[in-house]
């Protein structure tokens, strides 16, 4: 099977010699963590709520080059950002406070906050240099990937092998309680566990998870570099990061607030109020007390679901028109149940969905800004692609031109787990 196309050597040489200059090290001991971006095709929003969800990383995400330190210093650079942040890992971290404006120091720091938090004792800090598209971070979780970048870089200076399934949780820590932010366990899954060329699922509840068999024609003409379909994302020119926006947790708070009151009605008032312990019976049975949003918002869970269930089945068939038409529906549910994103996503995903070749479309990630993501036969990307810009630019003419006309709408491929070379 044909790997990631992503990095490049010249994108990791690049890296290295940057982290060289910094710290006079041999270009040769200068490692690089390699963490992509990730897109969901399908279970969105649902991993707080300890649903199943279905992920996969692209070509495409951050580098960071580093050599440990000889004592207990942390310097690092960033490609995209100013300044240089430093600090030492034997200084114990704490959350961050709210309303603090975060900064590119929290990543790192919450990093160190997260393997101190779970007993791990750090000696030797790193120098590093950090880089990844600015304009194309929003809306596939660049903070997931930057936060796991950090961890596998401290744990490898300090020759500590910790697995995938604890990464996630230390990630968990980072965004949950450093920074506050009540998302579930998606984003950092989808990076650890990925696999080229295959769509990797987790039950978010028992954090069970597996890649889902591809259809035998489909794993034929893979590992002979055809794809069957690319990924198509359309950025909106929006691009404020997760954490500055209230709407996220306050979704957050009214599925639990409709999972409280569907178990109270239940008589399982004793269980987490999750919508993952809410029977789908019971749910049908008591839908009518709850508020009108919070109805919205379980509805959009137990849907949410069902489509994942199905969307697997759809995949292991090879089939993709009834995938995308999942993920359409999934769309749409986010905008009609879910009642995220704002005017400008909800104009491209109409746009998308009217586009050459489209299998199915949804905003990717919370959807409040950054992307969108389509699924297309790979024959028409190109003629998909001139048309989503076209639209767009009649549609949203002012953000469309804060982007580069080359970088509205990009081509991916499917990409690997987060690493180290
Ligand atoms: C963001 C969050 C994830 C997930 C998605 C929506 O990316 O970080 O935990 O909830 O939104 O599916």
């Amino acid at each position: 099977m044909v790997a990631s196309s992503w990095p490049s050597l010249d994108e990791l040489d690049a890296v290295r010699n940057k982290v060289a200059d910094m710290s006079g090290a041999d270009v040769r001991d200068v490692r690089v963590v390699v963490s992509p971006y990730r897109i969901c095709p399908l279970g969105a929003h649902i991993d707080h709520q300890g649903g199943t969800v279905t992920a996969m990383t692209i070509n495409m995400g951050i580098l960071l080059g580093f050599v440990p330190s000889l004592d207990a210093q942390v310097i690092l650079r960033s490609g995209q950002l100013h300044g240089e942040v430093k600090f030492r890992v034997d200084e114990v971290q704490h959350p961050k406070k709210i309303p603090e404006e975060p900064d590119w120091a929290c990543y790192p720091r919450g990093a160190l906050y997260a393997l101190q938090s779970k007993g791990h004792h750090l000696t030797k800090g790193i120098t590093g240099f950090i880089c990844g598209s600015e304009e194309h971070s929003s809306g596939l979780s660049s903070s997931a990937a930057v936060g796991i970048a950090y961890l596998l870089a401290l744990e490898t200076a300090n020759c500590k092998i910790i697995g995938p399934e604890d990464n996630i949780e230390l990630d968990r820590l980072i965004e949950n309680e450093y920074l506050h932010l009540k998302n579930g366990i998606l984003d950092q899954s989808a990076i650890l566990l990925s696999k080229y060329g295959y769509l990797t699922w987790m039950d978010c509840k028992t954090r069970k998870y597996d890649i889902a068999n591809f259809s035998e024609l489909q794993k034929c003409q893979q590992s002979e570099g055809q794809e069957t379909y690319k990924i198509l994302l359309a950025f909106s020119g929006l691009k404020e990061p997760l954490m500055r926006n209230s709407g996220y947790n306050t979704r957050v708070s009214e599925c639990r607030e409709a999972a409280e009151t569907l178990l109270d009605a239940s008589g399982n008032g004793s269980l987490e109020p999750l919508l993952c312990n809410v029977d789908p019976d019971s749910f049908e049975a008591h839908k009518s007390i709850l508020k009108p949003n919070l109805a919205k918002r379980a509805l959009h869970y137990f849907s949410e679901n069902k489509r994942v269930k199905e969307g697997l089945k759809a995949w292991a068939s090879g089939n993709l028109d009834d995938f995308g038409k999942l993920i359409s529906a999934s769309g749409l549910s986010s905008i009609e149940n879910y009642e995220c994103g704002c005017k400008e996503m909800i104009d491209l995903y109409e746009i998308l969905l009217k586009a050459p070749g489209v299998f199915g479309a949804r905003f990717s990630g919370a959807g409040f800004r950054g992307c969108c993501l389509a699924l297309v036969d790979a024959d028409l990307t190109d003629k998909a692609a001139a048309f989503v810009k076209q639209e767009y630019q009649k549609v949203q003419p002012e953000l469309a031109s804060k982007l580069p006309q080359d970088r509205l709408v990009l081509i991916c491929e499917p990409g690997d787990s987060a690493h180290v070379i």
